[in-house]
């Protein structure tokens, strides 16, 4: 079981970053689940600086550049010489202001050639009655991994995260069962492009709308191997009863 927790723009002092880090640090040695971090990149250091725990860092997103004349931009050179071990790609967020299925798999390719484990984001926008989403989410997976390796294609992690169920309270969540379809037509597509017994070991998580109301079920019923949590896991009551259930 993993936990990424993403959160996004929600935490913006330190005291409050160290916090949340040290109730990780707490939870990921009572429940032995593997807890990522994605602080907002100037918090980063400040948290990965003397880590000694198994809480891992994720940068929430990286640049589709290596650096240079770009104002702003983050690499994944300077995520990764901070402390991060993952990169968040693909993110919803990210794609709604301009990232394109191209600049996905450019990002893929930066987070792997600076050794950083991409945690790729997919998910439809809507469900349509011709399942034209499938499509789209098969799409969303081939482009983003089409250019790596086989061996650089079985060491990714994947997000199962409908569009439509992000931001919302546990009601607004994908059903356990909708879920459990969706990943295994993920894991179907990951076996048709990364062929062997690799491709079964890819982490599939869940994303969207995961609280304390719904952890369980959806960690026992839906097949998915961890979460990816935003709103809920910058609270520390309903992070910590989320880990907790997660088990
Ligand atoms: P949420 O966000 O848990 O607030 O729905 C999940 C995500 O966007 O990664």
């Amino acid at each position: 079981m993993i936990i990424v927790s993403n959160w996004k723009a929600y935490v913006d002092d330190p005291g409050r970053a160290r916090k949340l880090f040290a109730l990780a640090k707490r939870l990921a040695a009572k429940t032995k689940i593997a807890i990522v971090l994605a602080p907002p990149a100037p918090l980063l250091a400040l948290l990965t600086t003397k880590n000694r725990s198994t809480v891992a860092f994720a940068a929430q997103d990286i640049s589709a550049g290596a650096g240079g004349a770009y104002t702003g931009e983050v690499t994944a050179q300077m995520y990764a010489s901070q402390g991060a071990r993952y990169a968040i790609v693909g993110h919803s967020e990210r794609r709604s202001m301009g990232d394109t299925n191209a600049v996905v798999a450019e990002k893929m390719q930066r987070a792997v050639a600076r050794g950083l484990t991409p945690i790729l984001c997919v998910g439809e926008r809507e469900r349509d009655e011709s399942a034209r989403y499938l499509t789209f989410i098969r799409e969303e997976l081939v482009s983003a991994l089409a250019p790596l390796s086989q061996k650089e294609r079985a060491a990714v992690v994947v997000a199962y995260e409908p569009v439509w169920a992000i931001g919302k309270t546990a009601a607004g969540a994908a059903g356990v069962v909708d879920i459990q379809e969706m990943i295994l037509f993920i894991r179907k597509v990951l076996s048709e492009i990364t062929p062997g017994k690799a491709s079964a070991r890819i982490p599939v998580l869940y994303g969207g709308s995961v609280e304390p109301a719904n952890a369980r079920d959806i960690a026992s019923g839906s097949g998915a191997d961890g979460f990816l949590v935003g709103h809920a896991s910058v609270d520390p009551e309903s992070f910590s009863a989320l880990v907790r259930s997660s088990i």
